[in-house]
């Protein structure tokens, strides 16, 4: 989730740019950058690392000009560096772009230019989009914009200035948010409202597929096929704060809430048809074919996601597949047989037991697979290969979109090894690829029943939120999520909660079972599905409260629960994704029903970089 400012008007463009990006920085950036537009000439400043090394390169001398784009970069596609940083100009500098969203195609867009002669300064997906409009420009930056873009496929906010046009802005948004902010004879442009609230709270947001041509005295708005919108203004009365999280109480929700688009940008320009596309990963076919072990480590949220890959990889590859915590298995002495592949799973990508347990897996002999979120994290320079998670900054110490993601990557690779080892036939890769493209309009709609599940939420949190004891128990992937579930209720709410296997509960756990304690049923696999409720029945004897999670589509499961928490049916292999989703809820409001601080939790940090 990257950060654009731009400025056009009387006033000197740096300062207001440069007062945007910091008000940006709560996104999270690797790198930052300016183009500032006067007399013919694009001045452009940018750096890697954080904002004051901008501001360093800038004192040395500040472009000067009332036209300028700012970006603060999150990277999805090439490491922070001062190249990669935005903007990007084209070679005779008189076009300068800056960019948030992924652009799909532009691994051929970029063969195509270089083709034709194009120098790129850079490695990243942006820069193919400046180059085009250079080659689409015969005097009308709009015109070459709007040419531009359509060549173009992905997700993406895109903003571009010319050294010839020194008083407008063209803005195009498809997908990644842009908003617009009216002055007194000023117009500013920001990915997000808290960077327009220092000067103005007059604001239209663009929607998805128009183009903007910014100037000072206002804009004119049109659809890429040059329909003109008619938009009506909004007055936001957010403070700042409030602002930086949407409108939403705390980070943590509003990154539940961005799930859909995290699970989107997740599967953008990796899936096509059967085909699975993961760009940072370098082996070929044959050693697909080879693995004949996989091993998953990580810590926390990160191995609870291990846990489903484990079940995945077992159940759909039949591969063995061992998922074992990073803080133990650094201090073991594994055994690791040739033609292993190890999956090193970690949101920050700097969690020290997981780059410990990743380099001695490494050191073995087997070959180390990023899952992470940051771009040119640690554990990124150890491993052979790498997925990004594309879950943008998580902000709060509980993670949630990054979960998903981090789910979302092991589909895709289970689903590109499946084929490449022959074990998914076609029509079941298909029947994958369908569930996989169909998961974020169902997490979406999901979300959408906020009455529905947003209101159980609340309501179970209230029954829930003096008890001291709490029980999440599934079988296979059921009891991954309740893993996951039952980390989340604890580290933000509090109170005590365990996960187990539904099937360990009669081993000694049911003794702790009496009038009223709550059990937290996930039960979404089939080939299981009467095995938890035979547990079920056990806790329901002995007096407990169960609520269950269960598919909108189950008749059965309300005989032998007290509430349920429903979501949309898909393959059992990828329920994961939607049966956490009332469980990231149920936890939140647990939490926000005991008024506790919820996005920074006592005792704990976002990235645990010490042992
Ligand atoms: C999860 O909500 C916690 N914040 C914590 O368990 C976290 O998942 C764990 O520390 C691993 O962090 P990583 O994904 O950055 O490696």
């Amino acid at each position: 989730m990257c950060g654009i400012m731009g400025y056009v008007g009387p006033r000197p463009a740096s300062p207001i740019i440069m007062q945007g990006l910091k008000r940006l920085e709560y996104r999270g950036y690797d790198s930052a950058g300016i183009a500032v537009a006067a007399d013919g000439v694009i001045q452009i400043r940018k750096a890697a690392g954080k904002l004051d090394r901008l501001v360093e390169a800038m004192a040395a001398s500040e472009p000067s000009g009332a036209i300028g784009i700012g970006h603060t970069r999150w990277a999805t596609h090439g490491p922070p560096t001062d190249a990669n940083a935005h903007p990007h100009a084209d070679t005779t500098e008189k076009f300068a772009i800056v960019h948030n969203g992924i652009i799909e195609n532009f691994f051929e867009l970029k063969e195509e230019l270089l083709a034709a002669g194009r120098e790129f300064t850079s490695d990243t997906d942006t820069e193919v989009l400046v180059h085009l409009i250079s080659d689409e420009y015969d005097g009308d930056l709009a015109e070459a914009v709007r040419r531009a873009v359509k060549r173009a496929t992905g997700a993406y906010a895109l903003v571009a200035v010319a050294a010839e046009q020194p008083d407008t802005i063209v803005a195009v948004r498809m997908i990644s948010p842009l908003v617009i902010g009216f002055g007194e004879g000023e117009t500013f442009l920001a990915s997000g409202i808290p960077a327009l609230l220092d000067h103005t709270r007059d604001v239209l947001v663009m929607e998805d597929g128009e183009l903007a041509i910014i100037t000072a005295e206002g804009i004119t708005l049109e659809k890429l096929d040059g329909t003109p919108v008619d938009r009506q203004h909004m007055k936001v009365d957010w403070d700042v704060e409030q602002a930086e999280k949407g409108g939403y109480p705390h980070f943590m929700l509003k990154e539940i809430f961005e799930q859909p688009r995290v699970v989107a940008d997740s599967l953008l320009g990796r899936l096509d048809g059967t085909d699975v596309i993961l760009e940072g990963v370098a082996w070929g076919p044959a050693f697909e074919q080879s693995i004949e072990k996989i091993w998953i480590t990580a810590c926390g949220t990160a191995f609870h996601a291990g846990l489903a890959g484990k079940e995945m990889f077992e159940g759909l590859l039949r591969i063995p597949t061992e998922a074992v915590y990073a803080h133990e298995l650094r201090y073991r002495d594994p055994i690791v047989e040739p033609n292993s592949l190890t999956l090193a799973i970690s949101q920050s990508g700097e969690t020290a037991d997981t780059l410990a347990g990743a380099r001695l897996l490494h050191e073995r002999g087997s070959r180390l697979l990023a899952i992470t979120n940051v771009v040119g994290s640690a554990l990124t320079h150890y491993s052979d290969d790498v997925i990004y998670t594309r879950a943008g900054l998580e902000i709060s110490v509980a993670s949630t979109k990054a979960y998903t993601a981090m789910l979302v990557a092991q589909y895709l690779l289970a689903l590109r090894l499946g084929q490449s080892r022959g074990v998914l036939d076609e029509a079941r890769a298909r029947k994958v690829a369908a569930a996989l493209e169909a998961l974020p309009g169902q997490v979406e709609s999901l979300l959408k029943r906020e009455e529905g599940i947003d209101e159980m939420a609340r309501f179970l949190a209230s029954k829930l939120a003096d008890e001291n004891d709490i029980y999440f128990i599934g079988r296979g992937l059921d009891y991954a999520v309740a893993t996951e579930g039952s980390l989340k209720l604890k580290e933000i709410s509090y109170l005590h909660s365990e996960a187990m296997p539904a099937g360990e509960l009669k081993h000694g756990t049911l003794a702790l079972i009496t009038e009223g304690t709550p059990v937290i049923v996930v039960n979404t696999q089939a080939h299981v599905y009467d095995k938890t409720v035979s547990a079920l029945q056990e806790v329901k004897a002995r007096g407990a409260s169960v609520i269950a999670v269960a598919y909108d589509d189950d008749t059965e499961i309300e005989h032998y629960t007290d509430h349920v928490l429903r979501i949309p049916r898909t393959l059992d292999l990828l329920s994961p994704v939607l049966s956490i989703v009332p469980l990231q809820l149920l936890a939140y409001h647990v939490a926000d029903a005991r008024g506790l601080e919820i996005d920074q939790p006592r005792n704990l940090a976002k990235s645990v970089t010490v042992e």
